[in-house]
């Protein structure tokens, strides 16, 4: 919200001032509006197809119906959520080696972002620290997600957007900067905004400085497949957890079931023994209870529907695939057009950032229909080979070295 003014009047909502508005939406708006036929919109952070489509996946199409077929109550499942979803997702999430441990215990969310505000909620009780890291650039959520719950937000350098690559020697210098029991959230691949993909020996060098300084890492899960292929995605959170005793998992299905509206994700937590996951159970169910009551149904009966299913499994696995290809090979070309934009053909997931000016992503939306944020992020799936031309002729004028 923003600043609060008093306009006199007595009533609550006086007291209210207009939010800052959210950058995102505007760009949604004005891209509707733009009434050329060439317009290309790498803004919205949704999977796009090669067709510009944001299609319902057939896996998701077949376990729905399924399920209306099937379906017999309504009824509430209690704070936790889908116990057959959790348990299910809990062996993608983690693979058989962590996922089999009794002290791992998950309970289902609205979203990755309710996993995230659940985790802040369940930091700001125990109270032991306040302050959340957070690598810089960020998902800019993370602010109102963490001072919602009443935390601190501390920032550590984790990417260059002007060299274009991770700044992995401040980072580690930074954190070693932290106190015993402050918490370090992580983006655990693909990251949002900047694509960067981290190398298993940097994954071993931060897990060497949290469990060093007893440090708890926070992993945001947000994009498992659409990296490098589901197992080679979570090779990140598997070296952290060989390292570090504890760990907050937040995870969404939205990204990689296209499942979005529906809301659906979990939080995992990770506990040295039995009896601590059961405790930390036990509170997130308490604190869910405070939140959202109990978490909606409908995306976690779909994806439980998948996993439950080898047949959907085998189908949902390879449109995931075919995702992640496609946002590979459009990232090739795009360097392969612009090899000034090696980096961007490197890196993994929906996004990366340009180096641009905020001059310079105003004119490629007034004169070329392209429509990003300000921040030069862009969303590599709204490229496709119908409209890469039309892209990389309009970002070239605005790349140094280009005349
Ligand atoms: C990095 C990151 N984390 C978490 C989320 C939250 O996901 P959800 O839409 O499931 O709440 C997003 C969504 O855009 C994201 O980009």
């Amino acid at each position: 919200l923003g600043s609060a003014k008093d306009d006199g009047g007595a009533g609550l909502f006086c007291g209210l001032a207009d939010p800052v508005p959210d950058q995102l939406l505007s760009l949604i708006n004005d891209f509707r509006q733009d009434v050329r036929d060439q317009k290309i919109d790498v803004g919205v952070g949704v999977y796009r197809d090669d067709a510009g489509r944001a299609p319902v996946m057939l896996a998701v199409k077949a376990a729905e119906s399924w399920l209306m077929e099937t379906q017999a109550t309504k009824a509430y499942l209690g704070p936790a959520g889908d116990e057959e979803y959790l348990d299910a997702l809990q062996h993608v999430v983690f693979g058989e080696r962590f996922a089999r441990r009794d002290s791992v215990v998950g309970v289902q969310t609205p979203g990755g972002t309710g996993a995230l505000r659940l985790a802040a909620d369940l930091v700001a009780a125990v109270g032991r620290s306040r302050s959340v890291w957070v690598g810089e650039p960020a998902w800019p959520n993370y602010k109102n997600i963490l001072h919602g719950a009443g935390l601190r937000v501390r920032t550590f350098p984790h990417y260059s957007l002007a060299e274009q690559r991770l700044v992995e020697d401040r980072a580690m210098s930074e954190l070693s900067r932290a106190s015993p029991g402050d918490v370090v959230l992580i983006q655990g691949g693909c990251h949002n905004p900047t694509g960067a993909v981290c190398s298993p020996e940097y994954w071993r060098r931060l897990s060497a400085v949290l469990s060093s300084k007893g440090l708890l890492p926070l992993m945001d899960f947000a994009y498992q497949g659409l990296g490098r292929g589901l197992e080679t995605d979570r090779e990140g959170v598997e070296i952290l957890l060989e390292e570090c005793g504890e760990a907050l998992v937040a995870y969404s299905c939205d990204k990689n079931f296209g499942l979005y509206r529906e809301r659906t994700g979990a939080l995992f937590a990770v506990a040295p023994r039995q009896e601590l996951a059961r405790r930390a159970r036990s509170s997130l169910c308490a604190l869910a209870g405070g939140l959202w009551s109990m978490p909606p149904d409908h995306g976690a009966a779909v994806v439980r529907t998948i996993l439950s299913s080898e047949k959907l499994t085998r189908i949902w696995r390879t449109e995931l695939d075919t995702m992640a290809r496609r946002l590979a090979s459009i990232r090739k070309s795009l360097a392969r057009a612009l090899p000034v934009l090696a980096q961007v053909g490197a890196q993994e997931g929906l996004f990366s950032v340009l180096s641009l000016s905020e001059n310079a992503v105003l004119d490629m939306r007034k004169s070329h229909g392209v429509y990003m944020p300000l921040s030069g992020r862009v969303n590599v799936s709204g490229l496709n080979p119908s409209n890469l031309e039309q892209f990389t002729a309009a970002l070239r004028p605005h790349l140094p070295g280009y005349t």
